[in-house]
C-alpha cells in the first residue's frame, strides 16, 4: 500500500482549506507564528509531496533540492509569484500554482481605501484628533484633493488594475493606462480607458496606481526619475510589490514636494518600512492588507488546497503559473 502524500503547510491556513488538504495527505502545518527561516523551510519540506506557501517563502534551487524528488507541486497561498524560482522549477517538473481571480475585488476596495486616504488626509486627520489637537470647522480647514475628472494612471490593467478602474470610474475618475501589452479594445471600451506609454502616464496622471506583477522589469520602475516626471500634485499608491518602488528615492521625492502623497501597501524590505515614510503626514501606510478580508483569504487558501488536491490526485493544477 501506497503511503499518503506528505503536504507541507508553511504557515497556518483557514480549517476549511486544511479539510481539503487533510482529504488529500498528511499534513504538517508549521508551528511558529512567523515566516520560517530559509534553513527552517528546507527542513520543514524535506520528503514533501506538496507544499502550500506564503508569499514570504523563498522558493528556488536550494528549496526544491531540500524537498527531494517526491516534490510535485508548490502551491502559493497569492496571486503574486514572485517569491518562486518558477523555471528552476518547472524544470524539476514541479507544478507551482497561484491564487488568481479571488483577491481581485478586495485588493481593489483596498486600493480605493488607501487612494481615498491619501487624497483626503484621513490619516493625518485621523491622528490630529486621536492627539487631542485643538480644531474648529473652517473653509480652509484639512482640504483634501478631489478625485472627480481627475486622471487615475494605472500601471497593469490586469484583472486588479481593471477592478480599481471600475471603482474610479463610479467616483467620476478619467482612466489612463500602461502595461507590457494593451488590453482588448472591448475592455478599453467598457472602462473608457486610454492606452499611454509610461512617460505619458507619469504627466498625465493626478494618481498613480501600481498593478503590475514583480519582474527585474519592474523592479524599480517608480524611482527618482519616475518621480520626477510625475505631475508636482499628483500621488502614488502601491498595492502590487514593494520593490516596484525604490522606497529611499520616494522618501526623498516626498520631503522634496516633487509629490504630494503616497499611500503604500506593501514595501521593499516586509515587514521593515523605510522611517522616514513613517514621519511624513501625507505618507498612508498599512501592512500588505490588500486580500485581507475573511471572505477573501479562506477563498485564496480553499484555492490553494484544491490545486495541491487536484494535482496529487493526477487531475492536473486548476492555477497553473507557467511564466
Ligand atoms: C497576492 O496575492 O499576491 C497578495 O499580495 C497577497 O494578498
Amino acid at each position: 500500500m501506497h503511503s499518503p502524500a506528505r503536504i507541507v503547510v508553511t504557515r497556518d491556513v483557514p480549517d476549511a482549506a486544511l479539510k481539503v488538504l487533510h482529504d488529500a495527505g498528511d499534513v504538517r502545518v508549521s508551528g511558529e507564528d512567523r515566516p520560517l527561516r530559509p534553513e527552517e523551510l528546507r527542513e520543514a519540506v524535506a520528503g514533501a509531496s506538496a507544499v502550500v506557501t506564503m508569499l514570504h517563502d523563498r522558493i528556488d534551487n536550494a528549496f526544491a533540492e531540500a524537498a527531494g524528488p517526491g516534490l510535485r507541486v508548490v502551491s502559493n497561498v497569492a496571486v503574486g509569484y514572485d517569491n518562486i524560482d518558477v523555471p528552476a522549477l518547472r524544470a524539476r517538473e514541479v507544478v507551482v500554482t497561484n491564487t488568481p481571480g479571488v483577491l481581485t475585488d478586495a485588493t481593489a476596495d483596498l486600493t480605493f481605501g488607501l487612494l481615498l486616504a491619501v487624497t483626503r488626509r484621513l490619516g493625518e486627520a485621523e491622528r490630529l484628533l486621536r492627539a487631542g489637537t485643538p480644531w474648529s470647522f473652517h473653509l480652509g480647514f484639512m482640504l483634501g484633493t478631489g478625485l472627480q475628472d481627475k486622471t487615475l494612471g494605472i500601471v497593469g490593467l490586469g484583472q486588479i488594475g481593471q477592478a480599481v478602474a471600475r471603482r474610479a470610474l463610479a467616483f467620476g475618475m478619467r482612466i489612463a493606462y500602461t502595461g507590457r501589452k494593451r488590453v482588448t479594445e472591448d475592455v478599453e471600451k467598457a472602462l473608457d480607458t486610454t492606452y499611454l506609454t509610461m512617460d505619458e502616464l507619469l504627466r498625465e496622471a493626478d494618481v498613480v496606481s501600481l498593478h503590475c506583477p514583480l519582474t527585474p522589469a519592474t523592479r524599480h520602475l517608480i524611482n527618482a526619475e519616475t518621480l520626477r516626471a510625475m505631475k508636482p500634485g499628483a500621488f502614488l499608491v502601491n498595492t502590487t510589490r514593494g520593490p516596484v518602488v525604490d522606497e529611499p528615492a520616494l522618501a526623498e521625492a516626498l520631503a522634496g514636494g516633487v509629490i504630494a502623497g503616497a499611500a503604500l501597501d506593501v514595501f521593499e524590505k516586509e515587514p521593515e518600512v523605510e522611517p522616514r515614510l513613517l514621519t511624513m503626514e501625507n505618507v498612508v501606510v498599512t501592512p500588505h492588507l490588500g486580500s485581507a478580508t475573511v471572505e477573501t483569504r479562506t477563498e485564496m487558501a480553499l484555492l490553494a488546497a484544491r490545486n495541491v488536491a487536484s494535482v496529487l490526485a493526477g487531475n492536473g493544477p486548476l492555477n497553473e503559473v507557467r511564466a
